[in-house]
């Protein structure tokens, strides 16, 4: 879909987001984009995990969940934030509507490897015909991070990852990440452009460490396929832009 965007905003970041965000998506959709948000929700379940006395794992920055940690993470991101999300954009006349990925079967996936991580999903398949029929009829979708598989059982998916299926299944135009911090740091600065072989390099000296990993594998990952234009930002929207390879004049 040529004027498709995909915005994922992270848990970090979403209660922290200002009218002036909101109103920029209205603008975006007022000049002829079509948006599809995705969210994430880390620190509000690991808030309820703490209240539930439910111990807490992470590993490169993706949770190893136990059973009740995903039963957790499905409460909050479709019972909590997905509703304060959806009401938010509502409040703008924007016409949002909120699903995970079990609604309308929107994704399809399994244990990444249950030995290891737990309830973690992989996706095997988005069925983007269930985004296209809502933004054909003028929705707004609005996405939360959690899906179950054929046998019901509640899988945590990282919402960085769900960004990227969505965006290359759906072949949108761009995909920005909003999160906690302007963009790749490093010494202290964002990081303007980041090319394919700096991002590596940037890990390989433990530069980019945590919660920002998944995020520049799923841009890398954008970037091998159609999409055009990716960003990892800040809630003013200004980061770091995601580019293939370095241009020397
Ligand atoms: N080089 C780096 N530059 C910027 N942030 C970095 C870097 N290395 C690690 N990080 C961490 O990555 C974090 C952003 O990822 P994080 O997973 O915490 O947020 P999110 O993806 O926006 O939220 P969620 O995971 O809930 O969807 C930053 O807050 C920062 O602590
Ligand atoms: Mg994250």
């Amino acid at each position: 879909m040529d004027q498709l965007v995909i915005i994922k905003c992270g848990g970090s970041i979403l209660k922290a987001l200002e009218p002036s965000f909101f109103q920029r998506l209205k603008d975006m959709q007022e000049e002829g984009k079509q948006i599809i948000l995705v969210h994430g929700g880390g620190p509000d379940i690991t808030k309820f995990m703490n209240v539930l006395s439910i111990p807490n794992e992470f590993i490169n920055g993706v949770r190893r969940t136990s059973g009740r940690a995903a039963e957790t993470a499905e409460m909050v991101l479709a019972g909590r934030l997905n509703p304060w999300f959806v009401y938010q954009l509502n409040q703008l006349g924007l016409k949002a509507i909120g699903i995970n990925g079990n609604d309308g079967a929107l994704l399809e996936c399994d244990y990444l490897k249950k030995e290891q991580w737990g309830h973690v999903g992989k996706i095997l398949k988005v069925n983007s015909g269930t985004l296209t029929q809502l933004i054909k009829a003028g929705f707004i979708p609005v996405i939360a991070s959690v899906s179950r598989n054929l046998t019901g059982e509640i899988l945590n998916l990282n919402a960085d990852t769900v960004a990227f299926e969505v965006a290359s299944a759906m072949e949108a135009e761009s995909l920005i990440f909003v999160t906690d911090v302007n963009g790749i740091m490093a010494e202290g600065k964002t990081v303007q452009k980041a090319s394919i072989a700096s991002i590596h390099e940037l890990i390989n000296n433990g530069v980019i460490t945590g919660g920002m990993i998944p995020k520049v594998q799923a841009a890398i990952g954008c970037l091998q396929s159609k999409i055009k234009e990716i960003q990892i930002v800040g809630k003013e929207m200004k980061g770091t832009m995601i580019i293939k390879e370095e241009v020397y004049s």
